[in-house]
């Protein structure tokens, strides 16, 4: 069993990555937070709650922390992941209610309550994390583990030439997250799952089908390249249906960047990293985050050499198995949309 406090800004890729852990038999969702990023907070919680019960994994506390950045105005990204966030998918309202509790609270009380057993997921800026860490310094301790997807090493960013989106949206807050970590023992630093790893695994409209196949839709789901922008879901299963509609929009995205029709799914990938089901292997650096410089701003730098003379901060995510990865969604997102119908 593997108990997850996540943090998320979903996001198409959020929302796969939490229909992934959803499906995964062994999965408790301690609590699932909101940081403002592709969306803002509120809409974040909305899209999140939807999910978890769509997921069929109602009463899941959904709170919300922070509504803007530490230190500089939020920026949203409707082109990348749609106006509600979720492509072209709209999801049934939630019939339960964004708790009024607040996310950095909820996170800090979790982790004081449970020591030792519960993995911190961030696939979202590190905005709530951050401050988290501010009310509790000792959580690296009370965590046992924290994934992160951001940044980009030494690997062209996403928003900027350099900048990752997750850490430019909040650089202030991932400079601080890094810097709390250091010192720490190897096994307690963050896995950080960055662009140069998680733009390996695309998702391309062959796994589409082959996740209506698993979910034993009737008719074939066909998302191609050809058909008009924005064509609905026809399928008869409810899961797969909106995960299509999600992902037809951030294919055109990515076409529209000249990436090809196919997502990048980061977030799905730093799931499977925490769930600790999905292959990859690791390198321990130090981490810093450029926050002074307009041309750099968000700019992740490793120094995986001792360079600085500073301790490790991070462990980064530096090879990992995409054919194994999308085995692994399809199988698994398959079979639970089959038995939700
Ligand atoms: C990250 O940015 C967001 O748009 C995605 O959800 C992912 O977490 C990738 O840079
Ligand atoms: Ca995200």
């Amino acid at each position: 069993m593997t108990a997850f406090l996540l943090d998320v800004d979903t996001g198409i890729d959020d929302a796969l990555a939490v229909a992934y852990l959803a499906a995964l038999p062994d999965t408790e969702f301690v609590a699932v937070t909101a940081s403002p990023g592709n969306v803002d907070a509120d809409q974040v919680a909305r899209n999140t709650l939807a999910l978890l019960e769509l997921c069929g994994r109602p009463g899941v506390e959904v709170a919300i922390g922070a509504r803007e950045p530490l230190s500089i105005p939020l920026l949203t990204t409707p082109e990348t992941h749609g106006p509600q966030g979720i492509g072209y998918a709209v999801l049934p309202e939630p019939y339960g209610a964004v708790s009024a509790r607040d996310a950095v609270e909820l996170w800090v009380e979790h982790a004081r309550a449970r020591p030792g057993e519960l993995t911190a997921l961030i696939t979202a800026p590190l905005t709530n994390f951050a401050l988290a860490l501010r009310m509790e310094p000792r959580l690296p301790e009370l965590l046992a583990g924290v994934v992160i997807m951001g940044g980009s090493f030494y690997y062209q960013g996403n928003t900027t030439p350099t900048a990752e989106w997750n850490t430019h949206v909040d650089p202030h807050a991932a400079k601080e997250v890094y810097a709390a970590f250091e010192g720490q023992p190897l096994e307690k630093l963050p896995i950080v799952c960055s662009l140069d790893t998680t733009e390996r695994m695309e998702l391309h409209p062959v796994h589409v089908r082959q996740l209506a196949e698993a979910a034993g839709a009737k008719v074939a789901e066909e998302v191609l390249p050809g058909q008009p922008e924005g064509q609905p879901s026809t399928s008869d299963n409810t899961l797969v249906r909106h995960l299509s509609d999600a992902l037809r929009f951030y294919f055109e995205f990515h076409r529209r960047y000249d990436q090809g029709y196919l997502a990048h799914v980061h977030d799905f990938f730093a799931a499977g990293v925490a769930a600790g089901t999905l292959e990859f292997q690791a390198r321990p650096a130090t981490v810093d985050v450029e926050t002074g410089s307009t041309l750099l701003m968000g700019t992740t730098v490793a120094d995986f050499r001792g360079l600085w003379g500073r301790a490790p901060n991070a462990r980064i995510v530096a090879d990992n198995n995409p054919g194994q990865a999308f085995r692994e969604l399809v199988s698994r997102v398959g079979a639970l949309a089959a038995r939700l119908g």
